[in-house]
């Protein structure tokens, strides 16, 4: 986990044994089963599952149901925002707890095409209602529907996102500030992703597809300054699990015009990459919200493929923006000035 190295582990965040987990979900599958389906795959180790059992059941115990069903009449989207927010707000205070994050990690949905929301809004709407922080690591709508805007406005909590940034983006966020930097110029990038497990299922939606590949194309027309031809292309091939292979190809032009190709290969399992970063996040953005930062956190762009706010697309520029953003952090006792 990036926040359990150095210049992080000063700055206040809370305990990794402090954090307390629950959430809403559509499916009632239990976590130690989950788990162990993990461990059979070779993601978790063999006992892990067995040996957090009781924390598992736990965080099971603290799952709501989620929403709403596909073509839902029964409630407005007020009162599922309602429903929702009561969830968040019984569960701080039966765990007694100093704050709270929500995070969304729900399946990728469509781009909405009317001006309804999407249940990822009418969460992000929640969040905020019941006085959480709120961390999109998702393509999904969350906070960005129009609608929201006022409320993210004037509810004054901090929020960052969207779709976390794990794999293919993550490499091109470190390939195209070289090309861009070295002068070689790129003609094209195309990309392909085999992967399985539930988003791979998702994104076999063309809809559910495209919001994902617009932010992998946002950072290449970031970081080069042009939009190279090229296009993203995502499998889905159920019997690859949770792990995923990405190849990018990267045609580019050397001095006089001389011709060349960069091709890569990543074989990243989607579970690990993730998850250290979601615990990450819940411990930066918690500590934000204890420091009355508001708005967008842009500083935690090192984290997306479509980051909220104004900042660098570079991966080595966002590590420094996140490095101070770990220095307003810190409590005054610990800031380095206050030692001298
Ligand atoms: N490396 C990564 O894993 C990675 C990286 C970046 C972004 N993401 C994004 O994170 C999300 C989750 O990915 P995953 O691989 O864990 O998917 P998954 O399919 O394994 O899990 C998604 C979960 O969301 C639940 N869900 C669906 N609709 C819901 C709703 N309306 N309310 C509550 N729960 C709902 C499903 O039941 C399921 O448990 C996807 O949007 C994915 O694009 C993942």
């Amino acid at each position: 986990m990036v926040t359990e190295t150095a210049p992080f582990t000063t700055c206040g965040l809370p305990s990794l044994s402090s954090l307390v987990f629950g959430g809403h979900d559509t499916v009632d599958c239990p976590l130690p089963k989950r788990a162990e389906h993990l461990a059979d795959g070779g993601v978790l180790p063999h006992g892990l599952p067995s040996a957090v059992h009781a924390e598992l059941v736990a965080a099971d115990r603290e799952i709501r149901p989620g929403g709403p069903p596909p073509g839902d009449t029964g409630r407005t989207q007020d009162q599922w925002i309602d429903v929702f927010a009561a969830d968040i707000r019984d569960f701080v205070r039966r765990q007694d707890l100093a704050g709270a994050v929500v995070i969304n990690v729900a399946s990728t949905e469509p781009a909405p095409t009317d001006g309804s929301l999407p249940p990822s809004s009418l969460y992000a709407a929640a969040a905020l209602r019941a006085g959480c922080p709120y961390v999109n690591f998702t393509p999904s709508t969350g906070l960005h529907h129009p609608a929201l805007a006022p409320l993210a406005a004037s509810s004054g909590l901090p929020y960052a996102g969207r779709d976390g940034k794990t794999g293919q983006t993550l490499l091109r966020s470190v390939l195209g500030p070289m090309f861009l930097q070295r002068a070689l110029a790129v003609r094209a990038w195309s990309g392909t992703n085999l992967l399985g497990g539930g988003d791979g299922a998702a994104l076999a939606d063309p809809a559910a597809a495209a919001a994902k590949n617009a932010g992998k194309e946002r950072v290449l027309a970031d970081t080069l300054g042009t939009t190279p031809e090229g296009e993203v292309h995502i499998d889905d091939v159920p019997a690859l699990g949770d792990w995923k292979t990405a190849w990018d190809h990267i045609a580019f032009d050397g001095f006089l015009g001389a011709r060349m190709v960069l091709q890569t290969t990543w074989q990243g399992c989607d579970s690990s990459l993730a998850a250290p970063l979601v615990l990450d996040l819940a411990r930066l953005t918690v500590r934000a919200r204890q420091k009355g930062l508001t708005g967008p956190l842009s500083e935690l762009g090192f984290y997306f493929k479509d980051p909220v706010g104004d900042g660098p697309s570079s991966l080595a520029e966002q590590y420094t923006e996140l490095r101070h953003f770990a220095g307003r952090l810190r409590d005054d006792a610990t800031a380095p000035e206050a030692h001298r």
